[in-house]
């Protein structure tokens, strides 16, 4: 008998249901929040309400686009954290409610195991499952980790950020340029037409598996201060080579200290996952990794890099299987505790 999970994710400012039968995904539909562009991040509050008011037309669409009736479901997964409280409180509050209506288990998720659990969504772009053990480059808005996966239930962290994350150095980048909210995608279209030997930025180097990306992002700011003094329209003019050459850094410090992992550990079969793995430099350069060091790698399909509930419920599907299950009292939590 096939298992039918709900997964709900709104951890940050995507509002996503998604309907998984046993690995298949049937369904994985977000709702994007457009009201953040004009602020340049994400405003926590204006984040909670558009919540409120997606969950159920998105939760709706994700079981007709699926073609199955709410009573066929056997769980629902959800975001339980790290993430915004107010958004996560309202994925979780709907799925408590609905799961109850229904007589049926819920089921809590870690977001970052999520993102690593997205590569075991079976889909057509999505052949291949990694092999265990196998570590993953965990890359997004809030988190930069090194993981080593044992399997589904076991991993651990090997390598993280001290300061920003990978996600945070694009749009931050991508803000002193004065380019909109995210900034990551329009740094990887510039960077397209852009030289990325242009400018050279310094690239951190801590100790250990560990990243470092504040230095990164003051030391842009110092450049581009000093030469916006000397012409007003530098950042104007160079804004296709600065993208690739702040591109380029940012994922020579990623692959550099993966490499390191992939020595030290002997394992070679290597992910990556996360919004930044959306990137289309970090997704060539695990490519060309892969041609010279001999690595397996694994990249996710677009759809399955940034925020999507497709990720909680196949992570939600693993932990159905054990039967893991959370109680009507498990309250949201803001930090990682991964
Ligand atoms: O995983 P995600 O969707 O949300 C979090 O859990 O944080 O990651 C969002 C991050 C943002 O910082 C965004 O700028 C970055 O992923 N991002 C990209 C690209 N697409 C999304 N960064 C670089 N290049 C991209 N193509
Ligand atoms: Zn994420």
């Amino acid at each position: 008998m096939s298992t039918y999970i709900l997964g709900i994710e709104s951890s940050c400012d995507d509002t996503s249901a998604a309907v998984l039968k046993d690995t298949r995904i049937l369904s994985n539909i977000t709702a994007n929040q457009s009201v953040h562009r004009s602020y340049g991040g994400v405003v926590p509050e204006l984040a909670s309400r558009a919540h409120q008011q997606n969950i159920i037309p998105v939760v709706d669409v994700a079981l007709r686009t699926a073609k199955i009736t709410k009573k066929q479901l056997n769980a629902v997964a959800f975001t339980r954290g790290p993430g915004l409280l107010g958004s996560l409180l309202v994925g979780t509050s709907f799925s408590k409610a609905f799961a109850m209506g229904l007589g049926i288990p819920i089921i809590e998720v870690d977001h970052l195991k999520a993102h690593i659990l997205s590569h075991f969504i079976q889909s057509p772009g999505n052949p291949d499952v990694p092999k265990l053990p196998f570590l993953c480059l965990t890359v997004s808005g809030g988190h930069t980790q090194i993981v080593r996966v044992d399997s589904p239930s076991e991993m651990q962290v090997i390598g993280t950020t001290i300061d920003d994350a990978a996600g945070e150095a694009f749009d931050k980048a991508a803000k002193i340029m004065g380019l909109p909210y995210p900034g990551g995608p329009e740094i990887d279209k510039l960077a397209k037409t852009g030289n990325p030997d242009a400018f050279h930025f310094p690239e951190s180097s801590m100790q250990g598996l560990n990243y470092s990306f504040s230095g990164l992002k003051t030391s842009f700011l110092y450049f581009l201060r000093d030469r916006l003094k000397e012409d007003e329209h530098f950042i104007e003019m160079h804004k296709a080579d600065l993208s690739a050459s702040i591109q380029q850094t940012i994922i020579n410090i990623l692959m550099n200290k993966l490499r390191r992992a992939v020595r030290e550990t002997g394992i070679s079969e290597v992910a990556i996952a996360g919004g930044v793995s959306a990137n289309s430099g970090l997704r060539s350069a695990l490519q060309r990794a892969s041609g010279e060091l001999g690595w397996t790698v694994y990249i996710p399909d677009f759809e399955y890099s940034t925020d999507n509930a497709a990720m909680i419920a196949i992570a939600g599907y693993f932990k159905y299987l054990k039967n893991d299950f959370a109680s009507q009292d498990t309250t949201p939590y803001s930090k990682s505790n991964f």
